[in-house]
Order: C-alpha cells, then sequence, then structure tokens
C-alpha cells in the first residue's frame, strides 16, 4: 500500500464569508414511502409515533440539526392542491398520484402535519407551491393559511384545527421543475408565470415571503440567461433560483467496478462547473448578488431505484459524493444559499431506510452528521494539493479525471472543522497540515467513515456496517499529519490556542 502526502495549507484569518445553515438542507416529497411510512405512520399505529409522525424518524432527523426541509414535491408539488391536505383528517380527498406510481394520496400528511414534523426535527418549512396546475390565488391562500395573524376565514380554519399560532413559512417556491413535469414551459413562459405568481406572495404575518424560482434542468444556461432577461431587471420580485442536478448513476446503487466509482464519485466536477457558470450568468443580471443560488434537488439516482417509488440502497460510493458536493457547497458559500438532498427517507439518497418498524441510517447520515459543524460557521481560506484520480486512464481526455482528496475548512470560536476526502480505492493519503499566520493548535482530534469496499452499505440485518470512528492526531505548534484511509471521509477538529 502506498501513500502519498497531500498538502493542506490553511489560514484561519482569511475568512471568505458564511457558510449558510441551509446549504444541509433535506427535501422530502409525496414520493414511494418517503412521507408515507417514511415520516407519517398515523396516530393508530403500532409504529411509535406522536401525533402520526414516527419518532424514530425525527430522532435520527433531529441529530443531523437539519436546518430547511423542501416539501410537498417535486413533480408531486404541481398537481398538489393544498386544500386537500388540511381541515378533519376524516374527511380529507383521496386523489391519485399522478408522477410517483399512481397510487392513492390520501391526503392524511399536509401542511399541519408538515410544519408539526419540521418543528419536532428543528428545520425551518420549505413549502413548493403549484404553479403547474394551480392559480396565484391558490398560493396566496396557502400563504394566508400558514402565515397570516388577521381574523380571517382561512386563519380561523386554521385555528380550527388547533394551530392558533402562524405557521410562520418563510421559504416558498414558485413552482418545481416547470420545464418538465410541472408544466412543460419555456424559460421566458415560466418567467412570465413566475412574476404573476411572485406579485401575490407577499407577507401577510410576520414572515415575508423568500421566492424561489424554478431554475435550469442541470447546467442549462439558455434557461437561465432567458428567464433573467424576461424578468427585466425586476430583481423585487425574486429572492433565490434554483437549478437541480442529480448525479445519477454509473453501474448501480451496490452492483460496480472500480471505474463506475470513480466515474460517480467525480461528478462533483459538474457541481462546480454548474454553481461557477450559473453564478456567472447571474452576475450579469444581477450585479450587486441580491439573488441567492438555491440547489434544492441534488443527489445520486441510480440505475436500479425502484420504479415509481424511487427506493435504492446507500453505499460508501454515495457518502463519497455526498461529502466531495458538500464541499463543493461550502468552498462557493458566498453564493450558494440553500441546497437539499433528494430526498429525506426511503427514495434516492436517503439519510434514513425503513422497513415496517425497522430503521436504518445510510452512509450519507452519516456524513452529514459529521459535515453538520460546518452549518453557520466562517469559510476559510485554504489550499489543497492532492494527486489526480480517474476512471478510464487509457483515455488522454478522461473527463472524470480529478484530485484524489478534496475538501473543505470553517471555523467557528476557536475551532476550525476540516473536512477531507480521500476518493483513491487502493491507497491512503497523508493529509499535510499546516495553519498559515500566528494561529497555534491546542488540541485535534478527528472522524472518519470508510469502508473495505466502496459497496458496503448498511442493512436491517447488519445495520451498523458502516459507521463513524474516532481517529487520535497528535500536534504540534502549528501542523500535524493525518492518514486518510482509501475511499474515506474525514473530519477534523482542531482547537486554536
Ligand atoms: O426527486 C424526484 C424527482 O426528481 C422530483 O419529483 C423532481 O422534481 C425531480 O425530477
Amino acid at each position: 500500500m502506498a501513500s502519498t502526502t497531500c498538502r493542506l495549507n490553511v489560514y484561519p484569518e482569511q475568512v471568505l464569508g458564511t457558510i449558510h445553515r441551509n446549504l444541509y438542507g433535506h427535501f422530502a416529497e409525496h414520493l414511494g414511502r418517503c412521507i408515507d411510512e417514511g415520516i407519517w405512520v398515523g396516530p393508530d399505529s403500532k409504529i411509535a409515533n406522536t401525533h402520526g409522525i414516527r419518532n424514530d424518524t425525527v430522532a435520527a432527523l433531529r441529530e443531523l440539526a437539519p436546518p430547511v426541509l423542501r416539501w410537498p414535491g417535486g413533480c408531486f408539488a404541481d398537481d398538489y392542491h393544498w386544500r386537500d391536505g388540511v381541515g378533519p383528517r376524516d374527511q380529507r380527498p383521496r386523489r391519485i398520484n399522478r408522477h410517483w406510481g399512481q397510487v392513492v394520496e390520501t391526503n392524511q400528511f399536509g401542511t399541519d402535519e408538515f410544519i408539526a414534523f419540521c418543528r419536532m426535527i428543528g428545520a425551518e418549512p420549505y413549502i413548493c407551491a403549484n404553479v403547474g396546475s394551480g392559480t396565484p390565488a391558490e398560493m396566496s391562500d396557502w400563504i394566508e393559511y400558514c402565515n397570516a395573524t388577521a381574523d380571517t376565514t382561512l386563519v380561523r380554519q386554521r385555528q380550527a384545527g388547533g394551530v392558533a399560532e402562524p405557521h410562520a413559512v418563510r421559504y416558498w417556491g414558485i413552482g418545481n421543475e416547470n420545464w418538465g413535469c410541472g408544466g412543460s414551459l419555456d424559460p421566458t413562459d415560466y418567467c412570465s408565470e413566475f412574476k404573476r405568481f411572485s406579485t401575490f406572495a407577499v407577507g401577510l404575518g410576520p414572515e415575508r415571503p423568500y421566492r424561489i424560482a424554478c431554475g435550469p434542468c442541470g447546467n442549462d444556461l439558455d434557461w437561465t440567461h432567458r428567464f433573467f432577461e424576461k424578468l427585466g431587471g425586476k430583481l423585487g420580485l425574486i429572492e433565490g433560483f434554483a437549478p437541480h442536478l442529480y448525479q445519477g448513476s454509473a453501474g448501480a446503487s451496490t452492483r460496480f467496478a472500480e471505474p463506475d466509482y470513480y466515474d460517480l464519485t467525480s461528478r462533483y466536477l459538474g457541481m462546480e462547473r454548474l454553481i461557477c457558470q450559473q453564478r456567472a450568468a447571474m452576475d450579469g443580471y444581477d450585479p450587486d448578488r441580491r439573488v441567492g443560488l438555491i440547489v434544492d434537488e441534488w443527489g445520486v439516482w441510480h440505475s436500479d431505484a425502484t420504479p415509481g417509488a424511487l427506493y435504492q440502497q446507500n453505499t460508501m460510493r454515495d457518502a463519497i459524493v455526498a461529502a466531495t458536493i458538500l464541499d463543493v457547497f461550502n468552498r462557493h458559500a458566498d453564493k450558494v444559499v440553500m441546497a437539499n438532498i433528494a430526498q429525506t427517507v426511503n427514495v434516492l439518497q436517503a439519510m434514513i431506510l425503513t422497513e415496517g418498524e425497522k430503521l436504518i441510517l445510510t452512509p450519507t447520515y452519516h456524513v452529514y452528521h459529521m459535515y453538520r459543524e460546518h452549518q453557520g460557521a466562517a469559510l476559510i481560506f485554504s489550499e489543497l494539493e492532492s494527486d489526480a484520480v480517474r476512471a478510464y486512464p487509457d483515455r488522454d481526455d478522461d473527463p472524470t479525471r480529478s484530485p484524489a482528496v478534496t475538501g473543505s475548512v470553517s471555523k467557528q470560536a476557536q475551532t476550525l472543522t476540516l473536512t477531507l476526502v480521500n476518493r483513491h480505492l487502493g491507497d491512503p493519503r497523508i493529509a499535510d497540515v499546516r495553519l498559515i499566520g500566528s494561529a497555534s493548535i491546542r488540541g485535534a482530534s478527528g472522524t472518519v467513515l470508510t469502508a473495505d469496499a466502496p459497496q458496503a452499505h448498511n442493512t436491517f440485518e447488519s445495520p451498523t456496517t458502516i459507521e463513524p470512528t474516532q481517529a487520535t492526531i497528535t500536534a504540534s505548534g502549528n501542523r500535524f499529519e493525518h492518514l486518510l484511509p482509501p475511499c474515506s471521509a474525514t473530519r477534523l477538529r482542531v482547537d486554536l490556542d
């Protein structure tokens, strides 16, 4: 086993910005077993629950300090009529979930249940309103129901359901993927709709709505330019702009070869390219950078995800994908203000998988747990030099060629958090960490997530195959070395004098 050194210079006094807590956001849709069973089991279930919401899911998610949760979709959002999901549960209509398996949607989990769940896990709610098959009036009534304090019919309806105080929902999405399942609109037509809806998304209570426009499918710059041109400088109507970028698959969820591993784990490059190019395009229309860039759907989407329900396993490889992309978001914290991984439970790159009463944590969950210290921290300037890995070494133009080690650095009070990913499958890397400036190290500790093989994953029979372990670090002065195992994500905590 050969070990190569990578050099990390950290400049603790050089602060680049603040890492917005919402970069660690989540997304839960009425899709497969995400809401039904993963979150909502109903008050009469044998599964331990509080007012119908399963206790084990709440307990696990709380540990991640989830800052924000997007709901009810996804594609489901543009076919959802919020009135179906309020009022007495036994009187709510049964509908067909047209996008996902055409299953019956019973509407037992509606607005009040969603907000109750957000409060239990400590997340801010982010509601995606229906543009595709809805109206501005329907959306503005939803805002009134949630946020208003005046004595109106909708507020009385909320109060009759037992919710005295306003839900105070700040984040409102104006449609979802309106270039596709949200209405098949082109960017200029969508922008006209956006302006109309956004005009009526006004603050009726203590919260002023933060309005998020549907961005492109992946890094489609044409969508971005045409949307902002049509917006015609009306930047007072928009707070956030949200492209979606999924990382797809290479091989399948648990069955894949070495080139597939390097291929999929290099796709953070695509996220970095999207952020750089989208932010440059936005700068042309918004030179003062008022509008935040939001990646409100991302994650791996494997070829064997179950049709209509999108359930898939989650391996060490997926944990590496999550870690490399969270580091990208951190490094662009001056522009990216929110990101929501798809999806929270039982769907795509989930944190949690459930089977009846059983619940397991995925390797991706553990990455979110390790990285939670970055939330709200100061982004610190650092320089990382690493050798490269590639999926197709025979190809001179290998698009997957990328550094073996990537990472990011943040600081809260006198503690630095360094997250480092070694994607090399065979060899460790020695991280040679040096603090540049006057700071010196009082103590340091490490947490590492790794596995014998990238295909390793947790199962209901073996739920702790992959779990973080602690690592010791001996530092002296302003420098230390730390071994990064092959195929690993590591968090180093460095306390400064
Ligand atoms: O997350 C699954 C689906 O992916 C969402 O419903 C949609 O917005 C996206 O295409």
